[in-house]
């Protein structure tokens, strides 16, 4: 589909129930009736980045801080597989503390000590790093590209340019990651045809996960008095991924759960196929303060993959077991972008 035709999706009216349809049809033939849970351990807060959004920004001198130590991480991950997860999703702010070796030995026992899928989410580091956390057995990254229009993307972001983002979402490919971009939907002055050409571009790059989540504006950040994004275009966004990457992982974001306790079981309903409950340790969990009032945040790890299972049941659909990959192969699927794709006008 061009951007065009992602446009009639974003903007459908009347035969919006039409696509819907077909996106939940897209999925059930792309990746089958399971909905797969991933359990979230955001193990710390710390960023050295300063994304206007967001509210770990390091300009944030209000949040209390905190880094979970090694053990208590592998921990944390060895007490998602006995309830049952098959995949945890080590994420953090940009902290330069986990070095490449924590991490690679963090990786490297979770692995030794389970059979779980490991996704880690820690941002830009170099080649290297990302090549010696492949080898210590990690099997997939998330690195959201956010906005792919170039200049917004250096406003929200600054100091880092999509061509950075890119490169290193094409290293994370060809190192044979399962590798997931994302966007935010409702950043302030971003277009709805930047949209159709984000999900353009996940499709291109060839990504086996694919997330958007509605902007929450955080009342310590420059866009404190900004309006949040819509419920209804972010499912939109989902329903346009799945019919353009069928065969994609694509999370019914918590963010959607945040602005409205229903729409996760609606994003199953729009071509969604994972949940991603958090299983943080008490302690920290409210602390990991994104945006406010995330879903979940007052939960036990337990309670919230309660909440996650019976979201599916539900749909109507059934929990995954295993690790729920992406049967698409591993490795770059897409074409090389990082020298072209800023300067198309069209997909
Ligand atoms: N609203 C919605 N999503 C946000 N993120 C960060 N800040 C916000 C916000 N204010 C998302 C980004 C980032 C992930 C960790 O959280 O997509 O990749
Ligand atoms: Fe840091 Fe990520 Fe938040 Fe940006 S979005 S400030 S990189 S945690």
């Amino acid at each position: 589909m061009n951007v065009r035709g992602l446009l009639d999706i974003l903007k459908a009216e009347d035969e919006f129930e039409g696509f819907i349809r077909a996106a939940d049809e897209a999925r059930a033939r792309g990746v089958g009736d399971c909905v797969h849970l991933r359990g979230l351990i955001e193990f710390s807060n710390y960023c050295r980045k300063d994304c206007l959004y967001c509210g770990l920004r390091r300009s944030n001198a209000a949040l209390p801080r905190y880094r979970m130590a090694p053990g208590e991480i592998v921990e944390a991950a060895l007490e998602g597989a006995r309830m049952g997860l098959g995949t945890v999703v080590l994420q953090s702010g940009e902290d330069a503390w986990y070095t490449a070796g924590i991490i690679e030995k963090i990786v490297g026992s979770i692995k030794e000590q389970s059979g779980l899928a490991v996704t880690l989410s820690v941002g830009d580091r170099i080649k290297r790093d990302y090549a010696l956390w492949r080898r210590a057995g990690a099997d997939r990254y998330l690195l959201k590209h956010e906005t792919s229009d170039e200049a917004l993307h250096w406003t929200m972001r600054p100091g880092c340019g999509l061509g950075d983002r890119l490169r290193n979402l094409e290293w994370l490919m060809d190192l044979g990651y399962e590798v997931g971009s994302g966007i935010i939907v409702g950043l302030p002055g971003q277009g709805i045809e930047s949209i159709a050409r984000d999900v353009s571009f996940m499709r291109d790059l060839g990504v086996h996960m694919a997330s958007a989540g509605p902007f929450i504006p955080h009342a310590q950040t420059p866009l404190k008095g900004c309006e949040p994004g819509s419920v209804d275009l972010t499912l939109r966004v989902i329903a346009a991924m799945r019919l353009e990457l069928p065969w994609a992982n694509i999370p019914a974001t918590s963010a959607l759960g945040t602005l409205d306790p229903l729409a996760q079981l609606t994003a199953l309903g729009c071509g969604a196929n994972v949940l991603m409950p958090d299983i943080t340790p008490g302690p920290y969990r409210k602390m990991y303060e994104i945006y406010p009032g995330k879903v979940g945040s007052l939960e036990t790890p337990a309670q919230s993959f309660a909440r996650c299972r019976k979201i599916v049941e539900s749909a109507g659909l059934a929990v995954g077991t295993g690790q729920g990959g992406c049967a698409r192969l591993p490795g770059r699927a897409g074409r090389s972008m990082a020298n072209d794709w800023t300067d198309r006008k069209d997909a």
